[in-house]
């Protein structure tokens, strides 16, 4: 039987990264995605060896309004069926969204949100048509609620959810799965890349990279529509809907304030 396929979007550190590890594990075969392709190379050539299997880097930006087509047709050339699709690659920005510069964020949204529904869009049907697969969207504990002082980051992410959860319900009985791993804080560059500078109270909620794609991975394999690793991830996102509306978004505004340096 030959390996499954999984397209991992962002591998090159962070979540990702970890979550090449995962499916390494299970002997999937790995293409890896992300603009860093001497890390993509190094990964791909560690899990070749620990586990075995066959790894290819895709070096692409998929922050490019073509991207999205580019992979697939490189894909597609390479005589490649992608059986799982991670779409992980993204990235968030602090500050006023009146100051934040316009092109950052237009860029925010066209990876976190506008590549990633065109990734789904294209793989999908070749999934739908062979009855299996599946999607693992990373979001996160942003999409529960509003983010000020990072509005279009968090506003980004409730797409993502809001989007896979749909898709996870729609898909139903097709045998293609549909999972949102929604991370809480999580140690990876994601805070440098962000430029933030966060409150005491992150760290203390703060996951290993690690634990994060573990759990991800689990909740995949088992079907899970929604997956949010950590105790204290699930509490706080879960007191958010019994809350009163006006109440989180205060919350969050001052947690993702910039502390003064
Ligand atoms: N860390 C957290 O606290 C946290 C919490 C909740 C959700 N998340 C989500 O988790 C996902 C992974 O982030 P992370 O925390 O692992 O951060 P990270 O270590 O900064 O990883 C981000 C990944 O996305 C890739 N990426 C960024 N811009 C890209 C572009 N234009 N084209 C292609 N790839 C691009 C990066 O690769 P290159 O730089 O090599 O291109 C890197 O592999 C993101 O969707 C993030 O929103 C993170």
């Amino acid at each position: 039987m030959k390996p499954e396929t999984v397209l991992i979007t962002g591998a090159s550190s962070g979540i990702g990264r970890e979550l090449a590890r995962c499916f390494a594990a299970d002997r999937s075969r790995l293409v890896l995605a992300a603009r860093r392709t001497d890390a993509l190379e190094s990964l791909a050539a560690e899990l070749r060896q620990a586990s075995g299997i066959e790894a290819v880097i895709l070096a692409a930006d998929l922050a490019r309004s073509e991207a999205a087509a580019r992979v697939f047709s490189q894909i597609e050339r390479d005589g490649l069926e992608v059986d799982v699709l991670v779409n992980n690659a993204g990235f968030g920005a602090q500050g006023l969204f009146a100051k934040l510069p316009l092109d950052r964020q237009l860029e925010m949204v066209q990876l976190n949100v506008t590549t990633l529904t065109h990734l789904t869009r294209l793989f999908l049907p070749g999934m739908i048509a062979r009855q299996q697969g599946g999607i693992l969207n990373v979001a996160s504990t942003a999409a529960f609620q509003p983010g000020p002082h990072m509005a279009v980051y968090y506003a980004s992410k409730a797409f993502v959810l809001s989007f896979s959860e749909a898709l996870s319900e729609e898909l139903s009985g097709t045998g293609v799965t549909v999972t949102a791993l929604c991370p809480g804080p999580t140690a990876t560059g994601f805070g440098e890349a962000a430029r933030m500078r966060r409150q005491p109270l992150f760290r203390l909620l703060t996951m290993s990279a690690s634990s994060v794609a573990k759990a991800g991975h689990r909740g995949f394999r088992r079907n899970r529509a929604l997956v949010i690793p950590g105790v204290r991830n699930r509490l706080l996102t879960f007191s958010v809907r019994l809350a009163p509306r006006w109440l989180p978004r205060r919350i969050v505004g001052a947690m993702n304030k910039p502390i003064e340096t």
